[in-house]
């Protein structure tokens, strides 16, 4: 039996390689129309086009983020949109040396017959997605699934998102965007840090064990996994040496070496905390890059400070600028606080 590789091997690895260079790392800014509408919310702002076409303008214009950030992560709305004074965001980006990417699940909706945890819905269309996506200058994709610790996880809900993952990862290299596999397991829970752990072991063998099975090459894909750290309502916290220490492990025990980039979500931990944590991880050489690619961790005060006034642009960029740079800092192990 022979495989067939995507026509676009060679870009797919050039591109995985961009985004996972030295000092640098992605800015998640894919929040569903949904999601931004909360964050809009919680400053005070109505979740218009124009509201979130003023914020995304204000993230993609930061001078010199791309010094600090190798790509961002779209929603289908921002990769069509342009800037409040016109140019086109992913012209914006280019410019910054910053590689355009794209949120292509569809989002979660209940799994039928499991422990009241979801799926992630999205493979529909998805190559005609891809291609169209790839023409309007994205280069690489994003799917987020969930795992609940609390709610099981039970194996079929595990084996539905390592599949969902593997199916997409595959359609997307077969379009030329590089996958990102997000497999997120929730920080929501009592549990410890060990259960986190072996949680995380379960989850990431089925997703390699997918992934190979639907012939993705491990070169052209990057990861976003969730840290391995206690449930958010743990009474037994961790020290950013704890949380190091678990979660290269885990890297090191189901990781290929050929992936060329691990980009942790932030997945509710603090911009401080979130720093600290990947700082620790790199301390000592790894087989991977690894890195951020955060959402809130980099997204809370920038927000805050802008709080929808066109006279705090430059403040809220500058906010942005400041927890970029701390996590360029620590993706290379030189985060001193
Ligand atoms: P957080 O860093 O806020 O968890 O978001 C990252 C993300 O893009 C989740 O898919």
């Amino acid at each position: 039996l022979t495989v067939r590789a995507s026509s676009y091997a060679d870009e797919l690895v050039k591109t995985a390689k961009t985004v996972a260079s030295p000092g640098r790392g992605i800015l998640a800014m894919d929040e569903s129309n949904a999601t931004c509408g909360k964050r809009l919310d919680s400053i005070g702002l109505e979740n218009t086009e124009a509201n979130r076409q003023a914020y995304r303008t204000l993230l993609v214009s930061a001078p010199g983020l791309g010094n600090y950030i190798s790509g961002a992560i779209l929603f289908e709305e921002t990769l069509y949109q342009s800037t409040t004074d016109g140019k086109k965001i992913v012209d914006v980006l280019l410019e910054q040396g910053i590689v355009p990417g794209i949120k292509v699940d569809k989002g979660l909706v209940p799994l039928a017959f499991s422990n009241d945890e979801s799926w992630c819905q999205g493979l529909d269309g998805l190559a005609s997605r891809s291609a169209a996506y790839y023409q309007q200058g994205a280069r690489f994709a994003k799917w987020r699934t969930v795992v609940s610790i609390p709610n099981g996880p039970s194996a079929l809900a595990v084996k539905e998102a390592a599949w969902g993952l593997a199916r997409y990862a595959a359609i997307s290299q077969d379009n030329g965007l590089v996958p990102i596999v997000e497999p997120e397991i929730l920080l929501d829970g009592e549990h410890g840090i060990d259960r986190t752990f072996e949680v995380a072991q379960k989850v990431w063998a089925e997703v390699f064990f997918y992934l190979a099975e639907n012939n993705v090459m491990f070169e052209g894909i990057l990861l976003k996994p969730s840290m391995v750290t206690p449930g958010a309502d743990c009474k037994e916290r961790a020290t950013p040496e704890q949380v190091a220490s678990y979660t290269l492990s885990l890297l090191h025990r189901r990781i290929p070496p050929a992936v060329p980039g691990i980009m942790f979500l932030s997945g509710g931990q603090s911009e401080v905390e979130a720093t600290l944590n990947l700082n620790a991880m790199n301390q000592s050489p790894n087989p991977w890059h690894v890195s951020f690619s955060y959402a809130r961790a980099l997204q809370n005060t920038c927000l805050k400070t802008w709080g929808g006034r066109p006279e705090n642009v430059k403040a809220a960029q500058d906010a942005l600028l400041q927890r970029a740079s701390a996590n360029s800092l620590a993706q290379l192990g030189k985060y001193t606080g």
